[in-house]
C-alpha cells in the first residue's frame, strides 16, 4: 500500500456542503440514487437512451449469463464518432466549440463541432482507403494535438479500434503493443512539443518497425513541426496529403453495442503491460453520464480542461469520449505545465475561461510547492468545480486547490476509478454531496461497490478491506486482448462467487460510518508514480534485460512529490562487479529502462546491492526493501532464508 495511511488522511476535519446556489442550479438530483436503488439495470438503461443516440435500439440491458463476459445494451448498434459529432452538428450546435487547442509554444486553434465533424469524416475516408475497416486495430502514438482526437473517432467511426500508445513510451513498448493486438496502421507525428523541445516520435515508430515483419502496412504522419524525417517510401504517407485527398462526406454506419471500441495497454502484476479491451454501447453511456453529472457540465456555458493525455484512459474518458459525447467545448493543451513558464496552465484557464478542471493530485502537489504567488497572478475566477483523479488526494492539496485554484469556494470531486472500469466509479456529485477531504466518497448512482476481507465477507468500519466492484456495470471491461484466460484470474477469481463473481480491482480501502470511501493504495505490485500505473516486474524484466544485470528487485517508495517513485536495487553479474563504479552502472540502468519502457519508468534511484532479502521459498521480500528505500526501521526479518541479508544492505547503504 501507500504511504496514505488513514492517520495521515484523518487530520482534516472540515466538511464542506455545497452552496444553495450550485445545488439549485445542479445537473444531477437526488432521484439519480433513488431510481438507480429501485432498479439498477432499468437505471442504466434509461441513462443509455438519454445519453446515446442509437441507430437500433436495444431490447436486452444485460447478459451477464456466462461470468465474468459481460453484454450491455447487446442487440442495440450505434456508431460512437457520430454521437461524438454528426448529432451536435444536426441538432444545431455545429458551431459550438468543440476543441480551444493550444500547443506548447503558444500557437492554437480553435475548432467548432462542425469542423471536427468535417475533419473526421475526411481522416475516415482517408483511413478506409488504406483498408482500416471493422475488425482492425489503429495504433496512435502522438502528441496532444487535435489529430489525436481525430484520428481516434475517425478509427471508430469505421467501426475499427484503435490503441493509444502514451507518446512517452519507448520504440520497444510501442513495438509490443502494435504486435500484442496487429495493428495494421500507425497514425504518428513528426514530433511533438514537449518542455521547449521537440521529442521525435516517428523515429520511435521507425525504430519500432524496423526489425521483423510486422502488421503494419501504413504509417500516417500528422506535420506538427517541420522536423526532419526518415521516409519508408510505400509505407508512410503524410496525414495532410491523405485528408486533402479524401472525399469530405461519409456518413457513419451503425455497429453493434459490443463492437470493440478501443484497447489500452495498461500495467498489471506481471511484466507484459495487459491490453484492456473496451466496447462501445456501455462505455459510452458511462462515459457521457459520470461527465455530465460528476462535474455538473452544463455544455452551453462551460469551459471544460482535463490535463490528461489521450495515451491513458483519463484521456479517452474525459478528453475524448465523454466530452464530446456532451457536446462539451474544451481545452487540449499539448506541452507540461512548467513551459515556457510555471504560470502556464492558470494562463490558460484565464485565456479561455475554463470553469471545469480536472487534473492529478501529483500536479497540484507540485503547485503547492512552486508556492501560491503563481497561480495568483491569473484570473481563476471562471472556475466553478475542479476534479481530482489518479491516487488519493492528501487533504493538504486538496484544501489548497479549493482555496488557491478554487477561489475557496469550488466544489472538489476526488474521482476514483481505473482503465479497466472505463469511467468514473465512486466520487462525490458536487451539486448533493457533503465533501470530506481525502475520501473518494461514495459509489457513482447505479455502481455497486463492497470492502471485503480476505475471506470474502463484508468488513465494517474503521476496518480496511480490498475494494470490490460487486454487479457489473457498462464501461467494464470485456476482456484482455487476446487472453481471457489472464482476465479471469487476474480479476474475477479473488472472489469467485459462482454465479456472481466479484470483480478485484486491487486497491485497498475503508469505510467510514457515514459510508464514505477512503482509498488505501494498491495491494499488489502496481506501483502509481505521479497518477501513472506501472508495474514492479515489468521494470524488474527490464532491468534484467540489460547484460550487466544478474538480479533485480523493484519497489514504490513513497515520493512527496509524485505519490511513489521507483527504486531498484540491482545485483551485478560477477564479472560485472569492478568494471565500473556503482554509480556508473546504476546511471547505465536508469537510462537501460528509460529506454525499455519510457520515462516514466526511470527509476528514481538504483542500488547496486550484493543480496536481495528472500524468504526460504526464494521469493523477494519487497516489504524490507520497501523500508530501506523509505528510511524506515526494517520490519521483522525472521522469514528470510538468510537473516543478515538486511543488515549487510542497510549497512552498506548507509
Ligand atoms: C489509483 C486512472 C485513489 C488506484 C483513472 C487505481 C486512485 C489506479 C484514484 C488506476 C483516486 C485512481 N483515489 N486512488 N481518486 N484514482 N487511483 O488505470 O490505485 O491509470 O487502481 O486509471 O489509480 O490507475 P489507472
Amino acid at each position: 500500500m501507500t504511504s496514505n495511511s488513514i492517520d495521515s488522511l484523518l487530520h482534516e476535519s472540515r466538511r464542506f456542503a455545497p452552496s444553495e446556489a450550485f445545488s439549485s442550479a445542479s445537473e444531477a438530483s437526488s432521484e439519480l440514487y433513488t431510481s438507480a436503488k429501485e432498479d439498477r439495470l432499468e437505471f442504466w438503461a434509461d441513462k443509455a437512451r438519454e445519453y446515446v443516440h442509437w441507430h437500433k435500439p436495444f431490447t436486452e440491458t444485460l447478459d451477464w449469463s456466462t461470468p465474468p463476459f459481460a453484454k450491455w445494451f447487446a442487440d442495440g448498434e450505434l456508431n460512437v464518432a457520430y454521437n461524438c459529432l454528426d448529432r451536435h452538428v444536426l441538432a444545431g450546435n455545429g458551431d459550438r466549440i468543440a476543441i480551444h487547442w493550444e500547443g506548447e509554444p503558444g500557437d492554437s486553434r480553435s475548432i467548432t463541432y462542425a469542423e471536427l465533424t468535417a475533419e473526421v469524416k475526411r481522416a475516415a475516408n482517408a483511413m478506409a482507403a488504406l483498408g482500416v475497416t471493422q475488425g482492425d486495430v489503429v495504433a496512435i502514438y502522438m502528441p496532444l494535438v487535435p489529430e489525436a482526437v481525430i484520428a481516434m473517432l475517425a478509427t471508430v467511426r469505421l467501426g475499427a479500434a484503435h490503441s493509444v500508445v502514451f507518446g512517452g513510451f519507448s520504440a520497444e513498448s510501442l513495438r509490443s503493443r502494435i504486435d500484442d493486438a496487429s495493428a495494421k496502421l500507425v497514425v504518428t507525428a513528426d514530433g511533438g512539443w514537449r518542455k521547449g523541445k521537440v521529442f521525435p516520435l516517428k523515429a520511435a515508430v521507425d525504430a519500432a518497425l524496423a526489425n521483423g515483419e510486422s502488421s503494419v502496412t501504413n504509417v500516417l504522419v500528422v506535420k506538427r513541426g517541420d522536423n526532419e524525417v526518415e521516409w519508408t517510401e510505400g509505407r508512410d504517407l503524410w496525414w495532410h496529403d491523405q485528408i486533402e485527398a479524401a472525399e469530405p462526406e461519409h456518413e457513419a454506419q451503425a455497429f453493434p453495442a459490443e463492437n470493440p471500441l478501443f484497447v489500452l495497454y495498461t500495467s498489471g502484476t506481471t511484466g507484459k503491460p495487459k491490453g484492456i479491451l473496451h466496447t462501445s454501447g456501455g462505455y459510452l453511456t458511462q462515459a457521457a453520464f459520470t461527465h455530465k453529472n460528476v462535474f455538473d457540465l452544463k455544455p452551453e456555458t462551460d469551459v471544460y480542461w482535463c490535463t490528461a493525455d489521450v495515451g491513458w484512459i483519463t484521456g479517452h474518458t474525459y478528453v475524448t469520449y465523454g466530452p464530446l459525447a456532451n457536446g462539451a467545448t474544451q481545452v487540449l493543451y499539448e506541452g507540461t505545465p512548467d513551459t515556457p513558464n510555471q504560470g502556464r496552465w492558470w494562463e490558460i484557464i484565464q485565456k479561455y475561461g475554463v470553469s471545469i478542471f480536472y487534473t492529478a493530485p501529483t500536479a497540484i502537489r507540485s503547485f503547492m510547492k512552486a508556492g501560491r504567488q503563481i497561480p495568483e497572478q491569473f484570473d481563476l475566477s471562471s472556475i466553478r468545480v475542479l476534479g481530482s483523479v489518479g491516487e488519493p488526494i492528501n487533504p493538504e492539496a486538496w484544501i489548497w486547490y479549493r482555496d488557491v485554484i478554487g477561489g475557496g469556494s469550488a466544489p472538489i470531486v476526488d474521482t476514483w476509478w481505473q482503465t479497466e472500469t472505463g469511467a468514473i466509479m465512486v466520487s462525490a456529485l458536487p451539486g448533493l454531496t457533503t465533501l470530506k477531504p481525502g475520501s473518494a466518497q461514495v459509489p457513482i448512482p447505479g455502481i455497486k461497490i463492497d470492502i471485503l476481507g480476505e475471506d470474502g465477507t463484508r468488513v465494517d468500519p474503521p476496518n480496511g478491506g480490498l475494494l470490490v466492484v460487486s454487479e457489473p456495470w457498462p464501461s467494464m471491461l470485456r476482456g484482455i486482448w487476446g487472453d481471457p484466460e489472464r482476465f479471469k484470474e487476474t480479476y474475477w477469481s479473488k472472489f469467485p462467487t459462482l454465479d456472481a463473481p466479484k470483480y478485484f480491482a486491487g486497491d485497498g480501502a475503508h469505510v467510514d460510518e457515514d459510508g464514505d470511501i477512503w482509498l488505501l493504495g494498491r495491494v499488489d505490485d502496481v506501483m502509481n508514480v505521479s497518477g501513472h500505473r506501472l508495474s514492479t516486474t515489468e521494470i524488474e524484466s527490464a532491468l534484467v534485460s540489460n547484460p550487466i544485470v544478474a538480479e533485480a528487485a523493484v519497489v514504490g517508495a513513497a515520493d512527496e512529490a509524485t505519490g511513489q517513485a521507483v527504486v531498484a536495487f540491482v545485483i551485478l553479474k560477477s564479472n560485472q562487479e569492478h568494471a565500473q563504479t556503482a554509480a556508473e552502472a546504476s546511471a547505465l540502468l536508469r537510462q537501460h529502462v528509460a529506454k525499455e519502457i519510457g520515462a516514466i519508468a526511470r527509476p528514481r534511484e538504483i542500488f547496486i546491492v550484493a543480496e536481495l532479502p528472500k524468504t526460504r521459498s526464494g521469493k523477494i521480500m519487497r516489504r524490507l526493501l520497501q523500508d530501506v528505500a523509505e528510511g524506515r526501521e526494517i520490519g521483522d526479518t525472521t522469514t528470510l532464508a538468510d537473516t543478515t541479508v538486511m543488515q549487510i544492505i542497510s549497512d552498506k547503504l548507509k
